[in-house]
């Protein structure tokens, strides 16, 4: 199918794939188009249906709140072309800058899942094919049985890798968190797309470094610490990260972030707060 995406300062051309999401479609052929969530909750990547048929792959999606679907406003990232479709997207669209990881749909497998707490787990991806990321950023996945995808930012950091970390906190009614803590799932099939995620850190950023996580969100700033110290950028300049968790029993990744300090003992603090004790 031909899509073709009118942006304010320019219209860009590329082709979807059978049932592909539009913003998949359009990421992956490299233009930067509207997106925050990728899964259909915040709805960012509103566009108007100019012409052509477009399919809802997920009608009851939240990011819908404000649509004015019977002018023929949808969301790129849950609709698909069901022909040649012709969109408006009212913003600037620029293309990706040449170096970007450029996201792409890829098949992996559960290898292992930790309990880092009660209600946090460590899961390991192997991944089908090695795909390129920037520290911060994230996979939107799925997993077959279970309606639509989910974002999950990596806590590794690895150029070529097959290998991808997450930390997924269970969350009561959460379709994918209530699958995962369900049973035993390594193994299990996944489809993932990415990356995704424009809060990156680049070692050339050249400034102190400042990462402020709450629970689970802690996974991003892993990563930036990771590469921050692979890239011994901590040499040159000073970080802080600040951890926010509940109580002591929420915390994790403890003696991964003593063993990132320990690199960098001068340079590198970090920060647990505690908000409901002392
Ligand atoms: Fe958030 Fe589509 S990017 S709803």
């Amino acid at each position: 199918m031909r899509i073709q995406v009118r942006a304010r300062n320019r219209a860009y051309d590329f082709e979807a794939a059978d049932g592909e999401k539009i913003l998949f479609a359009g990421l992956r052929a490299g233009v930067d188009l509207p997106y925050e969530c990728a899964t259909g909750t915040c709805g960012t990547c509103k566009a108007k249906c100019l012409d052509g048929p477009v399919t809802d792959l997920w009608p009851e999606a939240p990011g819908k709140k404000n649509l004015k679907t019977a002018e023929g406003e949808f969301l790129m990232c849950q609709c698909a072309a069901a022909g040649n479709v012709s969109a408006e997207a009212a913003k600037f669209v620029y293309a990706m800058d040449p170096g970007t990881c450029l996201p792409r749909a890829v098949s992996g497998r559960v290898a292992a899942v930790r309990r880092l707490t009660h209600d946090v787990a460590a899961v390991d991806v192997d991944l089908d094919e090695a795909i390129d990321f920037d520290a911060g950023q994230y996979m939107a996945l799925e997993t077959p049985g279970v309606k639509g995808m989910r974002g999950y930012s990596m806590v590794n950091f690895a150029r070529g890798t097959r290998r991808l970390e997450f930390v997924i906190k269970k969350k009561p009614g959460g379709g994918f968190s209530e699958w995962l803590f369900g049973g035993e799932r390594a193994g299990s099939a996944l489809s993932l797309f990415g990356p995704l995620g424009k809060a990156t850190f680049y070692p050339n950023l050249a400034k102190n470094l400042l990462c402020i996580a709450g629970g689970s969100g802690i996974a991003g700033m892993m990563a930036i610490v990771d590469r921050a110290c692979q890239e011994s950028y901590f040499n040159q300049y000073k970080g802080h990260v600040f951890f926010g968790v509940r109580t002591a029993r929420d915390a994790f990744y403890l003696d991964e972030l003593a063993a990132f300090q320990a690199r960098f003992p001068q340079a590198l603090a970090v920060t647990i707060a505690l908000s409901d004790e002392d």
